[in-house]
């Protein structure tokens, strides 16, 4: 007896689908590198400019964050091009209500929280680094303005985790409760 999980229900465009899981893993790397440099410490920061252990983690921290404001920007053009496709079975009004809050927030964090890191690291004098380019300081030095940058920056982070974890929760909820379609809405399986 085919389920709802089963049939052909309506999907995101095959490129939303790949720009979702491809920032999904970047997001969890980047708070994974990021949350040892924020033990380091604000003065850390400066480490960037040499090529040891610590260097590298800010390295590919920066790299992956300043990856992720392009595949945020990209990922809001494709959902203006391809909206979002209609649910095989409607959701009841709170759970509809609930995921486009989520949804908006996540977007919403997701273009702050590269912009936070760019900014935060600019304003401290320390190099913006991607891969083993070096992009411009969008902000002159100001070691006040990056410290409190940088404090938004891991709010944002927090944010973003507990966010992250109320959607999983919500995903898994549809999969394994529900059986309505919507994991497959995402899925890369054919
Ligand atoms: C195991 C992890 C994850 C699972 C199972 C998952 C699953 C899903 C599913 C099934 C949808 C479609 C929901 C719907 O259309 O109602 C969705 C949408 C979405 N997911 Fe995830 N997701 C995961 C991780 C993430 C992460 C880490 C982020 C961002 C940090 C994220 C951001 C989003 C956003 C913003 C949408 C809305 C897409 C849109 O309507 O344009 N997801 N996810
Ligand atoms: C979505 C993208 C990003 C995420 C999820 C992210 C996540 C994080 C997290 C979780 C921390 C640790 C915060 C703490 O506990 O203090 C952190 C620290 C840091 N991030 Fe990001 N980040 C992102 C983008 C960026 C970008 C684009 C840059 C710079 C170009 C950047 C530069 C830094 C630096 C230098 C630190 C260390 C701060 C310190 O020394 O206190 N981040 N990031």
């Amino acid at each position: 007896m085919p389920t709802q999980e089963t049939v052909n229900v309506p999907r995101y465009h095959l490129s939303q689908r790949l720009v979702h899981w491809l920032m999904a893993v970047l997001v969890l790397l980047a708070i994974a590198i990021g949350t040892p440099l924020g033990v380091l410490g604000f003065e850390g920061a400066e480490a960037a400019f040499g090529s040891g252990p610590t260097d590298l983690l800010y390295i590919s921290h920066k790299t992956i964050g300043v990856l992720l404001l392009g595949f945020i920007t990209l990922r809001v053009m494709l959902r203006l091009v391809f909206g979002k496709p209609p649910y095989a079975v409607p959701l009841p009004a709170l759970q509809r209500r609930l995921s486009r809050l989520v949804h908006a927030l996540l977007y919403a964090l997701l273009i702050v929280m590269p912009m936070l890191g760019w900014s935060a690291t600019a304003s401290g004098g320390f190099p913006i680094n991607f891969f083993h380019w070096e992009l411009p300081p969008i902000l002159s030095r100001n070691p006040d303005l990056s410290e409190q940058l940088f404090f938004w920056h891991a709010v944002t982070a927090w944010s973003i985790l507990g966010l992250v974890a109320l959607h999983v929760a919500g995903a898994v909820y549809h999969w394994r409760i529900r059986r309505d379609g919507v994991m497959r809405r995402m899925s890369l399986l054919p």
